[in-house]
C-alpha cells in the first residue's frame, strides 16, 4: 500500500451504517442540477413564491415582539423542547378552525402539540423513533421524495401502494396489508405515510370517501402494535378550489392512530422553519426525548413571531392572498399546458390540482425523464427548462416517464414560457 493510500485511509473516519444509508440523496442532486444550470427556467424548484413572502407582516410582528425589552428577552432566550406555550395555545384554536370544531371538541391537550423545525424535523424524528432497520413503511407511489430519503436513512423497507387521481386505492392498501399479514410480516409494519392534501409531487388529494376506510384499515391491521398513520398535511392550507376535505386525523376519534404534521412553510414563510405535529399520547414522550437529543427546542423567537401573527389575526388574510396568487399561477400553467400540448394530447397527460404547488405530467413510456435521459439533457441544455424527474418519487424508481412541474416560483409569464420550452422538448422525442 502506497503512502497516499494509507493517508487516505487513516484520514477518513469510519462512518456509521446510517451515513451510507443517507448518501446519494435526490434532493442534493436536484439542488446541484439547479446550480449547474443557472440559465434554465426552473419548473423544478420546490420553493414558495417570492412575491407573496410576508415581509411587512414579519416586520410588524418582530417589532411587536421586541417592543418591550423585558418581554423581548424572554423571546430571545431558549424555549422548551416541545415549544412555546403561547404558540401551542394559538395552534389549538388554529386547528379547531381547520377542523371546523371547538378547541374542547378537538379531544387533545396542548401537550399533544409539538413544535418542530419545519415539519421535516417531525418526519425525521418519527422515522427515528419508529424504525429499526428492515421495518416497513407503506407509502403512496409516487410520494414526497425527501421522505423516501429519510426512510432510506433509517434502513426502512418501503412498500408502495397503488393510487390514482383520488389518492391511494383502499383495495390496494387492504391487499398489501393482508399479504404482509399472511407472510408474518405485520410486526414489521410501523407506519403508513400519506400526503393527504395536494400531494407533492402529484397535486392529488385523497378523496373524501377513501379517508375513513384508510384509517379503519390501519386500525384493523394494528393487531401486534399500533401502526402509525402519518398524515403529512403540508399543503392543506393552499386550497384553490375543489372540495373541502376532512383530515385523516379527524377520522380517528380515538386520537391514538394518526399523527397530523403541518407547517407554516407553505402558507406563511419557510424561513421561519416552524412546523408542528399533533401526536397520539403514546408518541409525545418518545418524540420529545429524541428532539431533546437533537436541539432541545426549535427557534423560540420564530415560534413567538408566528404566535403574534395568529393572535393579531393577521394570518388568515395573508393565506387568502397567497392562495389567490397561486390559483392564478396554477391556472396559467394549466392553460399553457392545454395550449402547448394540444397536438400531443393523446400521448401526454396531467392531473389538475385543486391546491398545492405541483402538476404531475406523464409522457409516453418510451420517453424517459430521469437526470441521465435524453429528454432531461435536451430540456436543460437546448431549451433551458428544468423539471423534477418523476422516478425520484418512487421507492424503486420504477416509473420513468413522469415529471413534477412546480408553479411555486415563476410568475405567470415565465410559467407560460417554461411550458412552451418543455412542450418543444417533449415534441422533439415523440415519434
Ligand atoms: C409533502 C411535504 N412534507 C413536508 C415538507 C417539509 O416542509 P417544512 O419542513 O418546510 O415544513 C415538504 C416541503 O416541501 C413537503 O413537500
Amino acid at each position: 500500500m502506497g503512502t497516499a493510500d494509507k493517508e487516505t485511509l487513516s484520514s477518513s473516519p469510519r462512518f456509521s451504517q446510517r451515513r451510507y444509508w443517507s448518501q446519494d440523496q435526490a434532493i442534493s442532486y436536484l439542488m446541484q442540477q439547479g446550480i449547474e444550470n443557472p440559465d434554465c427556467l426552473s419548473l423544478a424548484a420546490g420553493f414558495v413564491d417570492f412575491e407573496t413572502l410576508p415581509v411587512e407582516l414579519s416586520h410588524k410582528a418582530s417589532a411587536d415582539l421586541l417592543a418591550n425589552p423585558d418581554e423581548a428577552r424572554k423571546y430571545l432566550q431558549y424555549g422548551t423542547t416541545a415549544g412555546s406555550d403561547r404558540l401551542r395555545n394559538q395552534l389549538l384554536e388554529h386547528l379547531a378552525r381547520m377542523e371546523e370544531t371547538s378547541v374542547e371538541d378537538l379531544g387533545i391537550d396542548r401537550d399533544q402539540l409539538v413544535l418542530t423545525t419545519g415539519s421535516q424535523q417531525l418526519l425525521c424524528i418519527l422515522a427515528d423513533v419508529l424504525f429499526d432497520p428492515g421495518d416497513i413503511c407503506l407509502v403512496a407511489a409516487p410520494t414526497y421524495f425527501v421522505f423516501l430519503g429519510v426512510l432510506a436513512g433509517v434502513g426502512a423497507e418501503v412498500i408502495s401502494i397503488e393510487g390514482d387521481e383520488n389518492g391511494i386505492k383502499v383495495e390496494a392498501l387492504q391487499s398489501e396489508l393482508e399479504r404482509l399479514k399472511q407472510a408474518g410480516k405485520l410486526p414489521r409494519v410501523k407506519m403508513l405515510y400519506l400526503v393527504s392534501y395536494y400531494e407533492n409531487p402529484t397535486g392529488v388529494s385523497i378523496a373524501a370517501e377513501r379517508r375513513q376506510p384508510i384509517v379503519d384499515l390501519v386500525e384493523q391491521y394494528s393487531t401486534d402494535h399500533q401502526i402509525v398513520l402519518l398524515e403529512d398535511a403540508a399543503y392543506r392550507e393552499l386550497r384553490y378550489d375543489g372540495p373541502e376535505l376532512p383530515s385523516l386525523w379527524s377520522c380517528d376519534p380515538s386520537r391514538s392512530q394518526v399523527v397530523l404534521a403541518q407547517t407554516f412553510s407553505k402558507s406563511f414563510a419557510p424561513g421561519f422553519r416552524t412546523g408542528f405535529g399533533v401526536l397520539p399520547k403514546s408518541l409525545v414522550q418518545p418524540v420529545i426525548d429524541r428532539k431533546g437529543n437533537e436541539d432541545f427546542g426549535s427557534s423560540h423567537f420564530n415560534q413567538n413571531l408566528i404566535a403574534t401573527i395568529l393572535e393579531k389575526d393577521w394570518y388568515s388574510n395573508h393565506v387568502t392572498e397567497v392562495c389567490d396568487n397561486y390559483r392564478r399561477k396554477r391556472d396559467a400553467m394549466l392553460a399553457a399546458l392545454e395550449e402547448e400540448i394540444a397536438d400531443m394530447q393523446d400521448q401526454v397527460s396531467w392531473f389538475t390540482p385543486h391546491g398545492g404547488l405541483y402538476v404531475w405530467l406523464t409522457v409516453p413510456p418510451e420517453i424517459e425523464t430521469g437526470f441521465e435521459s435524453e429528454l432531461f439533457k435536451y430540456a436543460t441544455e437546448v431549451e433551458k427548462v428544468m423539471y423534477v424527474p418523476g422516478q425520484l418519487c418512487y421507492p424503486q424508481a420504477d416509473q420513468k416517464n413522469q415529471m413534477r412541474l412546480s408553479f411555486g416560483v415563476l410568475n405567470p409569464d415565465l410559467l407560460r414560457e417554461g411550458i412552451a420550452r418543455l412542450a418543444r422538448s417533449i415534441r422533439h422525442f415523440l415519434k
